[in-house]
């Protein structure tokens, strides 16, 4: 190996390292949530809204055709503004896309997994929820809305 094929190599490997630090840094650092499917929620079959203190909720969110049901069968729900939600999503038939306007939320509703990620719903106004995931004839009405007042 010469001189220049060493230092190539060691380029690269800092470039490496230097990338992976970025990754670790937007994550722990500047706090950029990434969407996760977990494992400690088993796929549920029905949704629901919990609360667990004040302006902190834990939703079920459960796509299907061809609705998002949020709480019991209920399409749309109401929060206080500056509500910390942690939206857990799945699918009971097929897969769904899940989008909340003016959020950064977009999961895919999986059957049989579970997507997460935390928002935070800082303004008030009416987030309305769509499907953006062919899923049949009643995709194009797919839809429901979070109520932040
Ligand atoms: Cu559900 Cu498109």
């Amino acid at each position: 190996m010469d001189r220049a094929e060493k230092l190539g190599l060691t380029m690269a490997l800092i470039l490496l390292l230097v990338f992976f630090s970025l990754i670790v840094y937007a994550a722990k650092g500047l706090k950029i949530d990434i969407p996760t499917c977990i494992t400690d929620v088993e796929p549920f079959k029905e949704g629901k809204l919990i609360k667990h203190a004040d302006k902190r909720y834990e939703l079920h969110l459960l796509a299907r055709m061809w609705l998002f049901d949020f709480d019991k069968g209920a399409t749309q729900i109401k929060i206080p503004a500056g509500s910390v939600v942690d939206i857990y999503v799945t699918s009971r038939d097929v897969v769904h896309g899940v989008h909340i306007n003016d959020t950064n939320f977009n999961i895919m509703a999986i059957p049989g997994t579970v997507g997460y990620m935390r928002v935070k719903f800082k303004k008030p106004g009416t987030y309305h929820v769509v499907c953006h995931e062919f899923c049949g004839v009643g995709h194009h009405a797919m839809e429901g809305k979070i109520i932040v007042e």
